[in-house]
């Protein structure tokens, strides 16, 4: 005999029952509706079926429950905990099968309705995101349930709704047939996270509604469509348009791009509903083997985007939605790829008001499967398509009317199959008016642009130049990275010369950054929980901290860098030639939104500054613009160069009036290395050497104090704490660095001293640096000289033996036993290493140490400032030969090294300085390549010099 459960549903791998066909979203209407966010009473059980359904019953006492806030998740409001992995189902994969530990949260809702809610009509419940699989009852009838968690399902419950005292019962499952589509690599986070409304709709209200909106680019005329199911009259005043629903007009419009977010407001009115709509006219096709808008082919500077917030996880409120926006655009990021499922839809609105490209993606992923040789995979099993198509379905009716949308994505890393097939084939079949992407079948069987992820430089040219294999098909189709870059800690190295590509071959149209947001947790302890924090018994530690964006939303430098790679106006030229070539790199909008200035630095120090007269360039082109004369040359000489800006010429919706958009530097005149005439001379006391300003310890040659600023372990460095990008991701077969440095003893390099020798004007340390158990080695020489004022080192660096491996670093470290503000000349504002330094501006800056730093979610080598010529900080100046790369922290690298949160890097006695002259690329090995060759700090001869001074 067997017996099922009431949870049966749980594990069925239909879609649910009970719920209405999916229809267009929208915001509001004039017809009533109720919000019912808040606070909700909530229990907690062990099983899917630990409680009957009782609870659902009017009358049934919670009183003594907890509460929770919808939207949210129980596992972030103390109730059980989050688990993060990356493609691990956190579970035994036996589809549709889910354990018998499956938290399960009854959620209860009383209310009211309010006065004047009319007493005809019928009304619709709406649940915009439950994670993963939900039972309703409305005053104690089961209404249904459902599953796919980032989608919308709609209930009729007019008949159901009572004046006063309705209850409405919930019981969501953590886990479900629907969690094996929803293995993305994010937290697994249950619960009711997205709002929650009742809908009154009225005798004649709309029902769903498609709004057709084209631009033809020849003859400048839009045309208008809307289809809907009930009829009605669509207006549009602006154009003068009053229509019949299924009726078409075409006017002379303005198009919509995201570049320019043109959108006309109208109104579709059936007998009982007026709802608002916001038109934009655009045209999507494939067309010469690109993806063209409006008859231009488009290029993505694109980030994908999870939704994510620091205490409310993928529960989103409209403020910080809009900022993820606005933050885009602040940026230059002209797209967004909505992954792996569809956002809130309010998000879609705001792409469509403000102006980004959309990939919308389908709630569905099926990566675990691959640990399995894909067997099983659910999207090639038909039982499981009525499921896929649902989830098709949710995603295309409901944000079918955002001209921001342009492709669909029908998921991702969900293997191949005939799921797939029939998605994208439902989807041409509803709306022909958009492309199809899908990056998991390489040969593009459903899809109507190659994807990949993580393509390596070298082979995005080839895709470029049209070299690479696959099938017919796919030769013809347009190339996207849909992820690179992978942006987990310090990184992404090699932005630029991936811009360098998809600008230079028209069959690359961009890509898509990995990702905007550190998924980190905030945590009382820890500063940001990730993996593992939570004692999960699988888990992909801080994999889930690899965005653009700290959790907090503070921009990482990795942001800056993108932001300055991406920018839409190109300057090319050299100070010499008093003029610039300007390039407006945009695909739609000419630039008079923009002012341009210029200004000339001497020594870092802005002398002369002013406006540049650029014409209103159109899109692509560019014209040579004269620079004015530059003053006169100072007597004493000095570095100069012209720096040129563009900025926004008047406040727009995302960034006030003189917001930098895009900048570049030329040097007119270089820079004169320091020079220090060595007249002093070593002296030798009984345990001190003093040479100029500076002590040294006689038996050992160190540094000791130089004036009275004491300064202590000088010495050569080459250990960074491997970044997420040194130690690269754990099923990478290519060579990784940092686990290979760590192997190889970099990490605890000794220093055996040879000699410590004064001849005349010179103090000279031999010494060699080497790590135990290997014969390789820096023979490594310190010659100190001074003028009595200044101190200068020099220090020879000359590799001996076998290096198989880059340097992490090369240069010195000391410790200062104080020191805040910083100053230098050199690269800032912020971070910058040798394949992230594009957004590094030659100037003079001023910093503090503590402010210097960059909070990485996991500690890592971080905070360099590049192309320093001098730097003071603890008392000291230091100027370098050549230029140096400054950091400063108030923990040593070891510290560094060690520490896994934030919280774990206490400040010491002492602030430890590097000046490096040279530091290893970062790339973005830990998901994709490591750095190109030439970012490589290879083990070479290296001379290179500072001279210190006290500054009192
Ligand atoms: C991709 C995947 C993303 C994420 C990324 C690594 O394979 O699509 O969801 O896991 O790698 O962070």
């Amino acid at each position: 005999m067997s017996f099922r459960t009431t949870a049966d549903y749980v594990e069925d791998v239909s879609p649910g029952g009970g719920a209405l066909p999916p229809r267009a979203w929208y915001a509001a209407s004039d017809a009533k509706s109720l919000s019912l966010n808040g606070s909700w009473r909530f229990r907690l059980s062990a099983t899917a079926d630990a409680e009957d359904d009782t609870f659902a019953e009017p009358g049934h006492d919670t009183g003594d429950w907890a509460e929770v806030t919808v939207p949210g998740h129980w596992v972030l409001q103390g109730h059980g905990a989050p688990i993060y992995t990356n493609h691990l189902y956190p579970f035994p994969v036996d589809p549709p099968r889910v354990p018998t530990e499956n938290p399960t949260g009854d959620h209860v809702r009383h209310f009211d309705l309010p006065a004047d809610w009319p007493a005809d009509g019928a009304a619709v419940l709406r649940f915009d995101g439950v994670e993963s699989c939900a039972r309703v009852w409305l005053n104690g009838t089961d209404i249904g349930e459902f599953k796919g968690s980032r989608l919308p399902h709609e209930f009729a419950v007019g008949h159901l709704l009572r004046p006063a005292g309705n209850v409405l019962a919930v019981r969501v499952h953590q886990w479900s047939a629907g969690s094996y589509l929803e293995d993305q690599d994010q937290w697994w986070l249950p619960g009711i996270f997205r709002d929650v409304t009742l809908l009154h709709r009225p005798a004649g209200c709309v029902l769903d509604f498609f709004v057709h909106a084209s631009y033809d680019h020849v003859s400048g005329e839009g045309t208008l469509r809307v289809d809907s199911d009930t009829d009605g009259r669509v207006t549009v005043p602006e154009l003068d348009l009053d229509l019949a629903t299924g009726e078409s007009a075409t006017v002379p419009v303005e198009p919509w791009t995201a570049e320019t977010p043109r959108l006309y407001d109208g109104v579709l009115a059936t007998e009982g509903e007026r709802v608002p709509l916001r038109i934009g006219f655009r045209t999507v096709e494939l067309s010469d083997g690109l993806i063209k808008v409006n008859g231009t082919a488009v290029l993505f500077k694109g980030v994908n985007r999870h939704e994510w917030h620091p205490e409310r996880g993928r529960a989103l409120d409209p403020e910080t939605m809009r900022e993820d926006v606005l933050l885009m655009k602040r940026h230059n990021i002209n797209a967004v790829r909505t992954s792996h499922y569809p956002p809130h839809p309010a998000f879609l609105d705001l792409c469509d008001e403000l102006g980004l490209w959309v990939i919308d993606e389908c709630d569905l992923e099926t990566h675990g499967f691959t640990e399995q040789g894909w067997r099983d995979n659910p999207v090639d099993d038909d039982r499981w398509t009525p499921a896929l198509l649902d989830r098709a379905a949710r995603m295309v009716e409901r944000d079918k009317n955002h001209p921001s949308v342009v492709m669909w994505s029908l998921g991702n890393e969900a293997g191949t199959g005939r799921g797939l097939t029939a998605m994208a084939e439902w989807i041409r079949g509803r709306d022909a008016s958009r492309l199809i992407h899908y990056e998991g079948d390489l040969d593009c069987r459903d899809t109507d642009v190659y994807s990949r992820m993580y393509a390596a430089h070298a082979e995005v040219e080839r895709i470029g130049r049209g070299l690479d294999g696959g099938t017919h098909k796919r030769r013809a189709l347009p190339f996207i990275q849909c992820e690179y870059a992978h942006a987990m800690g310090n990184g992404p190295g090699g932005l630029a010369d991936y811009q360098r590509l998809f600008e230079a071959y028209e069959r690359l149209q961009g890509g898509f950054v990995w990702e905007w947001i550190d998924h980190g947790i905030r945590h009382p302890e820890l500063g940001y929980a990730y993996g593992g924090d939570f004692g999960e018994e699988l888990h992909d530690g801080n994999f889930v901290c690899d965005g653009l964006l700290f959790p907090d939303r503070t921009p990482s430098p990795g942001l800056a860098e993108y932001k300055k790679v991406i920018e839409p106006v190109g300057f090319d030229g050299d100070g010499d030639g008093g003029t610039v070539r300007i390039t407006n790199k945009q695909d739609f909008a000419d630039l008079s939104a923009l002012a341009f200035e210029w200004s000339y630095q001497v020594e870092g120090e802005t002398a002369e500054s002013g406006s540049l007269a650029v014409p209103p360039l159109a899109p692509r082109a560019s014209a040579e613009v004269k620079l004015p004369e530059p003053p006169a040359p100072h007597p004493d000489g000095g570095e100069t160069q012209w720096t040129v800006r563009a900025v926004l010429a008047a406040d727009t919706a995302w960034a006030p009036r003189g917001h930098v958009v895009a900048w570049s530097q030329f040097p007119v005149t270089a820079r004169q290395a320091p020079a220090v005439a060595a007249t002093a001379r070593p002296v030798r006391g009984a345990d001190r050497i003093t040479l100029g300003p500076a002590a040294f310890d006689a038996r050992t040659g160190a540094l000791l104090s130089i004036g009275a600023v004491a300064v202590r372990d000088l010495r050569l460095d080459v250990w960074r704490a491997p970044t997420d990008n040194d130690d690269g991701a754990s099923w990478q077969d290519d060579v990784r660095h940092g686990p290979l440095w760590r192997r190889l003893g970099l990490h605890r390099m000794r220093h055996r001293l040879d000699a410590v020798e004064t001849a005349g004007d010179t103090l000279t340390v031999r010494t060699r640096v080497a790590p135990a158990a290997w014969e390789f080695g820096l023979a490594t020489v310190y010659r100190w000289t001074s003028d009595g004022t200044r101190l200068k080192l020099t220090v020879s660096v000359v590799p001996e033996g076998d290096w198989t491996v880059p340097l992490p670093r090369l240069g010195v470290r000391f410790a200062l036993s104080a020191a805040d503000e910083v100053r230098w000349f050199g690269g800032g504002p912020g971070e910058a290493y040798p394949d992230t330094r594009a957004a590094s501006m030659t100037g003079r800056w001023r910093s503090t140490v503590d402010a210097l730093q960059t909070p990485y979610v996991r500690p890592q080598e971080n905070g360099a400032r590049a192309g320093v010529r001098w730097a003071e900080l603890g008392g000291l100046r230091v100027e370098g030969d050549p230029e140096f790369w400054l950091t400063a922290r108030r923990w040593t690298t070891e510290q560094l090294d060690a520490a896994r949160h934030l919280t774990d890097l206490a400040p010491g006695d002492a602030v430890w300085v590097n000046l490096d002259h040279g530091q290893h690329g970062i790339g973005s090995q830990s998901c994709g390549p490591g750095p190109l060759p030439g970012y490589f700090l290879r083990a070479e001869p290296a001379e290179f010099s500072f001279v210190f001074t006290e500054t009192g």
